[in-house]
């Protein structure tokens, strides 16, 4: 079921994804776009692996999925000069950090598009590749997703997709939930549902790209760390305001608060190298052709 978004300009575009669309409108977006900056550098090991899988050169269309600030997307830009590389995302407050980038950058073959990439009309078989760095997970009817994502990507197409495995495979989210479950009731994490690990199983992501248009599936381990901050204070603003991070601890008192940001520190130090805090972390990188 759609519904229009209404926006200050007119009619919003279609979204399916009613509660992503307020998520990433509301707090987690805003706070997404604030640290705009901070968070492209935690994915940044990531951003050429996903590129060079993609495949994007000089001429082609290329298609960003949930493209938030658009590092990625203008990357996909400058590889495919003489081309286009179109970034969609349902938030307002990324997509503007991502076309004040595309801006600052003089690039004049990017545009960015408010839409749900579950049901957004895109024109049929226009990109010969479609990408997403952690911006695929969110959707609550991935099926029709990746039906919708197949028909824009031409026959012959690509699409190349990372997501992150397993929680407990991620020595990030590890290290963080080991110290606050010391301090506060941890919530179960949905496997299932839109969100951060929806797409964990890689035999989930392969039998829905078979069954929705695309072939050839390959789905590979890519271990890089994550940089949280150049140096220990830094790694330590950014975490103490992360959503989930902020959330669990608003609910401690102030001295328990405390103590789980202290144990924070101790536990990130050991992580502390010249090049600032970066933990271990691991993503699928998921590749497949259209059929
Ligand atoms: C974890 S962020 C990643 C952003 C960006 N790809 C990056 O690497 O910085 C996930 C993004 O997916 C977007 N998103 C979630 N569901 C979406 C949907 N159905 N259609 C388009 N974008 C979506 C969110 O608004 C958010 O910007």
């Amino acid at each position: 079921m759609s519904r229009m978004t209404p926006e200050a300009d007119g009619p919003g575009p279609a979204v399916a994804n009613t509660e992503q669309d307020e998520a990433w409108n509301g707090d987690d977006g805003r706070h997404w776009a604030e640290h705009s900056d901070r968070f492209d550098a935690m994915l940044a090991r990531f951003t050429p692996i996903l590129l060079e899988a993609a495949g994007a050169a000089p001429g082609q269309r290329v298609l960003d999925i949930g493209c938030g600030a658009g590092a990625t997307t203008c990357e996909a830009a400058r590889a495919a000069s003489g081309g286009e590389a179109w970034g969609v995302d349902l938030s307002g407050p990324l997509l503007d950090r991502a076309r004040q980038r595309a801006e600052r950058q003089g690039l004049d073959n990017v545009r960015f598009e408010r839409a749900d990439a579950q049901v957004h009309p895109f024109p049929e078989a226009s990109f010969d590749a479609a990408m997403s760095r952690f911006g695929i997970m969110f959707l609550a009817d991935p099926a029709a997703a990746f039906a919708n994502i197949a028909r824009a990507v031409a026959p012959g197409g690509r699409l190349a997709f990372l997501c992150w495995q397993r929680p407990h495979d991620i020595e990030w989210t590890v290290t963080l939930r080991s110290v606050l479950a010391r301090f506060v009731d941890l919530p179960e994490m949905d496997m299932d549902g839109p969100g951060p690990y929806s797409l964990a199983e890689p035999r989930r992501s392969r039998d829905l790209l078979e069954a929705n248009g695309f072939d050839g599936v390959v789905v590979e381990s890519v271990r890089e760390p994550v940089s949280l901050g150049g140096d220990m204070d830094e790694a330590m603003d950014f975490v103490a305001r992360m959503g989930p991070v902020r959330a669990l601890l608003s609910k401690a008192d102030p001295a328990t608060r405390t103590q789980a940001l202290d144990a924070l520190r101790d536990a990130l130090a050991v992580h502390l190298t010249d090049d600032g805090v970066r933990v271990g972390s691991a993503a699928w990188l998921v590749t497949a052709r259209r059929d």
